[in-house]
């Protein structure tokens, strides 16, 4: 036992009457609980509740969202990011359906081998939705918890998770949901990243951390492989109608996604001519420049404006590119970037 027994009641008391309201914190549901942490995994709780209220609304059960076709399903997890995991989400939602009786597995065996359920995930809707005793490790809890026991080792590391689950065990005896978002309600709200609020912290008591003055050096994190940087070009191509064309990304990244046509800027012009089929004669000068950062990478991108010269309209697109009436905003899934260069078309 890495903390004394009332270290837990400290806590769980403190989240008993600081706890934000969130709705996902008023039901019972596991798949509500299931869509909340897959989407908390990737932005603030602040901008979750919209997504989260607007998700539920349009695919209320698990045979709802079973049923929906995935662009559908992507329009309403446009502008969170890492659309990957909503993908993994919604197969492992058929899967339920089809081969679980259309109930989220409560055997934490069998709900881990669904299609991208990891370890937080496995953890945070086994504990929150069925009290399973299993540790969550996200980011607040490698701070609070290397900062409780003054622990240097390297959080990026696989054998450091393993051991905070390990550590934790102890304290996810019973109550687990309860513990596990009171852990990560602390990491929000009073430690956190760079000025933690130690004075008012519940379990300032139990702190290494605090009594040897080491929080700003906790949680260590070896530094990130460098981002790498991808220029991008982008084409404004209209036809006679006032239509934009869009292609539908196969990349890995951003997958299913409209865009306008974006090549890296190494690629030659007449490659890009022999993609899409329409000659391509950009002038030099880009009318708009934006950079945007993903986690592990980032685009710079600049946007051309090619003049269109000849008919289009009836041109036979090949069938992942379409011609798009900026009216119809609605029907696409853009990605962020595309989201602002769409804002500055239309100013
Ligand atoms: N971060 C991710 N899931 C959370 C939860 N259920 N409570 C608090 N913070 C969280």
């Amino acid at each position: 036992m890495y903390q004394e027994p009332s270290f837990k009641k400290n806590i769980v008391d403190w989240f008993d009457k600081n706890q934000r309201d969130m709705p996902w914190r008023e039901t019972t549901n596991p798949y509500y609980i299931w869509l909340s942490e897959v989407m908390l995994q990737q932005t603030q709780v602040n901008t979750v509740v919209d997504y989260y209220h607007k998700f539920i609304t349009r695919f209320p059960s698990i045979k709802s969202l079973s049923d929906a076709n995935e662009d559908d399903v992507l329009k309403y997890w446009e502008g969170l990011g890492y659309y990957s995991r909503v993908r993994n989400f919604h197969t492992a939602i058929k899967e339920v359906n089809h081969k679980h009786g259309g109930e989220v597995p409560t055997d934490p065996e069998i709900f881990k081998k669904l299609k991208g359920v990891g370890p937080y995930t496995l953890a945070a809707v086994m504990s929150i939705a069925f009290n399973h005793p299993l540790a969550t490790v996200d980011g607040n809890v490698f701070r609070v918890w290397s900062r409780l026991n003054n622990d240097f080792r390297d959080t990026k590391l696989q054998t450091t998770r393993k051991a905070y689950e390990t550590e934790l065990k102890p304290y996810v005896q019973d109550n687990s949901g309860t513990f596990n978002q009171a852990m990560m309600e602390l990491g929000a709200l009073i430690c956190t990243p760079k000025s933690p609020l130690c004075l008012f912290c519940p379990v300032q008591d139990h702190c290494e951390a605090f009594h040897n003055r080491t929080t700003q050096e906790l949680p260590v994190k070896t530094k990130n492989i460098k981002k790498r940087t991808l220029n991008q070009k982008v084409f404004l191509i209209r036809n006679d109608e006032g239509k934009y064309l869009l292609e539908k990304r196969k990349d890995k990244l951003l997958n299913g996604m409209w865009q306008f046509p974006m090549r890296e800027a190494s690629v030659a012009d007449n490659k890009i001519t022999k993609d899409i089929g329409i000659k391509i004669e950009t002038i030099k000068t880009p009318i708009f420049e934006l950079r945007h950062q993903f986690t592990h990478m980032t685009w710079n991108i600049k946007v051309y404006s090619v003049p269109n010269s000849i008919n289009l309209s009836n041109r036979l697109l090949p069938d992942n590119y379409t011609w798009f009436d900026l009216d119809d905003r609605e029907q696409y899934t853009f990605p962020v970037s595309m989201d602002k260069i769409y804002q500055f078309i239309v100013g």
